[in-house]
């Protein structure tokens, strides 16, 4: 079984995935850098699907690594190898494979020393904090013998999985000139060292959090974002939160308007004073006009529902329908788009192209991302060309 992402709808694909699990006796051996929320969903994903082996793991901080010890030990019974450096894991010659789960202002670094490896390598996003950055991390993955895939998994949600499955395989909108994408959700949850409050630390949060969004539209319009225009701040969130000295600095909503070199103009709107989580993508072309959503909670117990309605003339989901996953796909993490991120991966290991997210794309997001940073901060519109010359990198091709 060949994970075919877009090509297919995500009722078919979840159902060849969850046939594909493995009983993680074989297969690719994996090592795990940071173990804190995010790698420890990686952690349980890679064990719910049972078609990579659990090399080993490193983390600086003992508190993650006791939950990451528990959880994989209530899991297969077994003790979780834990690395006693970085140097060690890096040493370590049996890995097949590398997932960095750090923190953002720590990617770069972490990259740049297991690149060496020619290993492939799975690295979450924000693929760094600056576009500098970005840049020679592409350059560097462009050398690279092996893939590096990153960590936009958003890209794997049900009802966006059917989204791109409308516009690019069904062509189902016609031609689409308007992508509008929308999340309001509460705020930033704690994280270890509190490294998502403070800009310096994280990107910001447009870069941090909403890449994810600028990488969904991105894929949707397939063009150049000549001008980014924002407005937004920090109203409600952290106003008075500061850790070791330093006073929170993260915006907590924002409009953002991208204009597109063929005429596409896409917008994002951001709210994270929410009691709950919703996200909405329309896309409306001259043929029809899609909606993709999803309800979701922090909630323990709350399970979330994924939507698509296709407005298109004689379209199946024309009066919408529900397309969550299954539900241990959609527990396993960010309704079940993790598991089809680990899938993707696993994908390529064997050698196959799938929808996955490349450098050039992750640094596409992070442009898009960051030239909405420098308008919200200035006010102005941030024409790209400009942006780019300012910042010495260019559009990836
Ligand atoms: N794809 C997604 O939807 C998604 C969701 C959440 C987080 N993330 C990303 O995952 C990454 C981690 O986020 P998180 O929520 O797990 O944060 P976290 O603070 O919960 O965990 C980070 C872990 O990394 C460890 N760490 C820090 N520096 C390290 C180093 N140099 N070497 C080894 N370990 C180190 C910390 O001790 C901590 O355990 C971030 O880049 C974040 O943006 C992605």
């Amino acid at each position: 079984m060949r994970p075919r992402f877009f090509s297919l709808p995500s009722a078919q694909l979840a159902n060849e995935a969850w046939l594909a699990r493995g009983d993680g006796s074989s297969g690719p051996r994996l090592a795990i850098i940071g173990v804190g929320m995010m790698g420890r969903e990686h952690l349980r994903v890679a064990l719910l699907l049972g078609r990579m082996r659990i090399q080993g793991v490193y983390d600086d901080h003992a508190e993650s690594l006791d939950q990451a010890q528990r959880e994989y030990r209530k899991s297969t019974q077994m003790t979780l190898n834990v690395y006693p450096s970085f140097e060690a894991l890096c040493a370590d010659e049996a890995v097949d494979a590398y997932l960095i789960a750090t923190p953002n202002f720590t990617h770069s670094a972490i990259f740049e020393r297991l690149i060496k490896s020619g290993k492939p390598i799975f690295l979450e996003k924000p693929m760094a904090t600056t576009l500098l950055d970005a840049q020679r991390m592409v350059t560097l993955a462009k050398a690279h013998p092996a893939f590096v895939q990153l960590g936009m998994q958003y890209r794997f949600k049900a009802q966006y999985i059917e989204a791109f499955h409308a516009i690019k395989v069904q062509q189902a909108l016609g031609t689409v000139h308007t992508v509008a994408m929308s999340e309001y959700r509460p705020p930033f949850l704690n994280k270890v060292g509190e490294w998502n409050k403070f800009s310096h630390y994280s990107g910001g949060t447009l870069v941090e959090k909403c890449c994810h969004y600028f990488d969904l539209i991105n894929l949707a319009v397939d063009a150049y974002p000549v001008k980014v225009y924002a407005q937004g701040g920090q109203a409600v969130n952290f106003i008075d939160f500061e850790h070791r000295g330093l006073s929170a600095d993260i915006d907590d909503h924002a409009f953002v308007t991208v204009t597109y070199d063929n005429g596409m103009l896409a917008h994002f709107t951001l709210n994270m004073f929410c009691q709950e989580l919703y996200e909405e993508l329309v896309i409306t072309g001259d043929q029809g006009r899609l909606v993709a959503s999803e309800s979701s909670s922090f909630r323990r117990g709350v399970n979330s529902s994924a939507k698509i309605q296709i407005e298109a003339s004689a379209h199946p989901a024309y009066d919408g329908m529900t397309v969550t996953y299954p539900s241990a796909i959609e527990n396993s993490g960010h309704c079940g788009a993790t598991f089809f991120e680990h899938l993707a991966f696993l994908a390529q290991l064997e050698g196959d192209v799938v929808d996955a997210a490349t450098p050039a794309q992750g640094l596409k997001s992070l442009l898009v991302a960051s030239a909405a940073q420098r308008s919200l901060a200035t006010g102005q519109v941030v024409f790209m060309d400009e942006f780019c010359a300012q910042e010495q990198v260019s559009w990836p091709c």
